[in-house]
This record gives structure tokens, sequence and C-alpha cells, in this order.
């Protein structure tokens, strides 16, 4: 591996822009020069093949090539790989053209959890494109460098001697390099435009950017719910047009300033269990009217987590009440993005109904509850399991052949 580049003189959360190509696609970024490899890949690039075990070096999970060589990711900061070239999981090989260690690993039932996989298939391939003629015998210490919790060694060394024996005159090489877009989970992007956004949401929390660009890649949670409000059209209306009443009804949310031009600044509270996130950034209002609006929001998390979402929100009549339907898309870095998308996308789901119950009392001229207390978030994150594990029973219950093959099942 050439040597990483010294970066000097830096402060541990200064911007460093870096330009590496990662699976033949150049990247430029501005990251923290606290920045690991590992951490960019994921967050920055939504390149998540990359797992990360102990990010001390141990466990060999975060396995990638860099020049070449198999390197920890977790043991590297982001801004020393400039000039590199990198080589992920995820360049390795495609669903449909795996490249045989992948193909190997299945056959051989050499995947048990999986969590493991990313690095042996990368430690494997770094042995068997230097040592192609490695003996069976030499292969468990060969690839000690890697921990499967599983303790599944027996199908992994088959399956990669299975390979070794079969390319003795050289390993196919990666099956999945070329030049596509990165953006994955972060608002930081890849290539030309990373730079510009990762300007605008390291600004966040001083002024507002000029505009919010979302993100073009797969949000992290995307929202399509639909709830019946008691209240007539008329008074959702009512609530709509006053965006401070609105924003009292949004859970652990609070306007802090208006800015004018439809910009808006507030700070959001989410305490998910231990973990407390307080994001502080901006809103923009692209319309607002009495039915439907269309929101655009960009924060930033204290512990450096970001979000940006884009909100659809139209109030419909119906019967004598009024159908509320919000559609969002959300994009999350740092801490939050570690949780299950869709166990994010319950907790939203349940927030929404929180906003909209609020919505009803607002339009009948009661103060909404929501608003003015933190939220209890794991409330309802405890709600929302609850409501998972209920639904999987009903689909348990709901399955055909269930009472007949299990008659005391509980009824
Ligand atoms: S996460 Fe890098 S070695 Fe464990
Ligand atoms: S397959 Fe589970 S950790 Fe290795």
């Amino acid at each position: 591996m050439s040597t990483p580049r010294t970066v000097s003189h830096t402060g541990h959360d200064d911007l460093v822009a870096v330009e590496f190509t990662v699976n033949g696609t150049t990247v430029s970024l501005k990251v923290p020069a606290r920045m690991t490899l590992s951490d960019a890949l994921r967050d920055n690039l939504g390149l998540t093949g990359t797992h990360i075990g102990c990010e001390h070096g141990v466990c060999g999970m975060c396995t990638i090539l860099i020049d070449g060589d198999a390197s920890r990711a977790c043991l590297l900061f982001a801004c020393q790989l400039d000039g590199a070239q990198i080589t992920t999981v995820e360049g390795l090989g495609k669903p449909d053209d795996l490249h045989p260690l992948q193909e190997s690993f299945g056959r051989h039932h050499g995947l048990q959890c999986g969590f493991c996989t990313p690095g042996f298939l990368m430690s494997s391939y770094d042995l068997l494109d230097h040592e192609p003629d490695i003996r069976r015998e030499d292969l468990p210490e060969e690839l000690s460098g890697v921990i499967c919790r599983c303790t599944g060694y027996r199908n992994i060394i088959d399956a990669v001697d299975d390979v070794a024996t079969n390319h003795r005159d050289g390993l196919p090489g990666p099956k999945n390099c070329g030049q596509r877009t990165l953006t994955g989970r972060s608002p930081v992007g890849s290539t030309a435009a990373a730079d510009e956004s990762t300007a605008a949401s390291d600004t966040v929390q001083d002024s507002a950017p000029e505009k919010i660009s979302m993100p073009s890649g797969e949000p992290t949670i995307a929202i399509d719910v639909t709830t019946l409000l008691e209240s007539p059209p008329q008074d959702v209306a009512r609530v709509f047009a006053n965006i401070q009443l609105l924003a009292r009804c949004l859970p652990g949310a609070e306007l802090t300033e208006e800015l004018g031009g439809n910009w808006y600044r507030g700070r959001a509270r989410v305490a998910l269990g231990p973990i407390k996130l307080s994001f502080n950034g901006f809103a923009h209002l692209l319309e607002h009217k009495s039915d439907r609006m269309h929101v655009l929001g960009q924060a930033k998390d204290t512990g450096g987590g970001r979000a940006q979402a884009e909100i659809h929100l139209l109030a419909v009549p119906e019967g004598t009440g009024t159908r509320l339907q919000a559609e969002a898309r959300v994009y999350l870095v740092g801490r939050i993005a570690g949780f299950g998308r869709s166990l994010a996308g319950d907790v939203s789901r349940r927030m929404f109904e929180d906003f909209a119950k609020a919505v009803d009392q607002a339009a009948r001229g009661e103060e909404p509850e929501v608003g003015s207390k933190p939220p209890s978030a794991f409330g309802i994150l405890v709600g929302a399991m609850r409501d998972r594990i209920r639904s999987v029973r009903d689909l348990r219950r709901k399955a055909p052949g269930r009472q007949a093959n299990n008659p005391h099942e509980e009824r």
C-alpha cells in the first residue's frame, strides 16, 4: 500500500478536501480530519458493504483493498487517502455476475449471519491475488486476521480453498468497478457536487443556506402516511395558515426564528432510549397554501449527525372531516443513521400520528399537547415495536394451516 499522506496543522473537526477512486469511481469529498475511511465509505458514499466491528483494527470486518492491498478501513483517516485506488466489497461482483469468491461462499454455506463476510471476501481476495498457490493447511493462519463471531470457519475455509484450487493461474479481478454516482445515505455527495453540498450541510447552524439541495440517492426513510382528522378542512386550513401553531404540533420541534422569504430557523429533539439527538437547522417552505405544503429541511445534530428532509403535506376534505396526507423523504447521516431503516420508519410514522392528533387539537382551538414538550420518543419506539410484534402475530395467525399445525396455540 502507498504511504498515507500526512495532513498537518488540521483541527480534528476541520474539513479537508480529498480525492480518491472507489470501485472505479473518482470521488471528491470534504471530510472532517478525524473521519475514518470506514465512516466515509459508509456514511458519505453509501457503501455500507464495508462492515464495522471493533473500530480498533482487531476484527477485520472493515477490510478493503487500497492500491491492491488489504487494509483496515477503520484505522485510516479518509483525508489520508488522497489519490488512492480503493476497492470495497461492492466492487467485487454484481448480483447477477458474482465474483468466484462470492459464489463459492454461497455454495459452501460460508455466509452464516454474514456480518464478517465482506471482511473475509476482501481478505481472501488479497490472499489469493498475492499467493495463488496457497495450500489449504495454511488458510486458517493466513485468514486469521478476520474474526467470525459465528465461528463458522470450516465452511469459509472450504469456500476459499475451492477458489484457490480452481484459479491457480490467477484470480479474476473485481467485476463491479466503473464510473457511477455515489450518493448513498449522506447529503454529502461524491464527485463534483460533493464540495458544495458538504459546505452547505456543515454551515447549517450558522446561517441559512441559499437553497437546500436534496441528495439524489435513495432516502434513509421514505414515508407515505394518511390519517383521518375529525376537524373540517376550513379549521385545518386555519392551522396550516399559522406556521407558529403548525410547528407546535410537531413532536419535539420548536420554531426559533422567522428569517423571511419563507425561511425558518428551528430545532428538534428526539430521544431514542439512551441516544439523545438535538437537531438545529432550517426549513424552507417552497409551497404554502391552506390545503398543502411543500417543505425542505436541513439540520445538524450536536453529536455530528445530519438530516435532510423533503415533506409534502396535503389536507383533503373527507366526509365531515379531513384526510391528512404526508409524504417524506428523509436522509440521515451519523449516529441516527445506525438505526435500522424500518425501525426509523416506524418511529417517524408514529411521530406523524402524534403530529396529526395535534393538528386536530389545534383545529378545534385547543393548544396542541405535543409541541411544547420534548417528545417521548422512547414511548414512540416501544409503541412502534409493540405494533410490529402485533402485526407479526397477526400474520402468523392468518398463515394458512396455522391452526391445524398448532392446535394449542394462543387463541
Ligand atoms: S472494524 Fe476495522 S478491524 Fe474491526
Ligand atoms: S458469519 Fe456471522 S460473524 Fe461471521
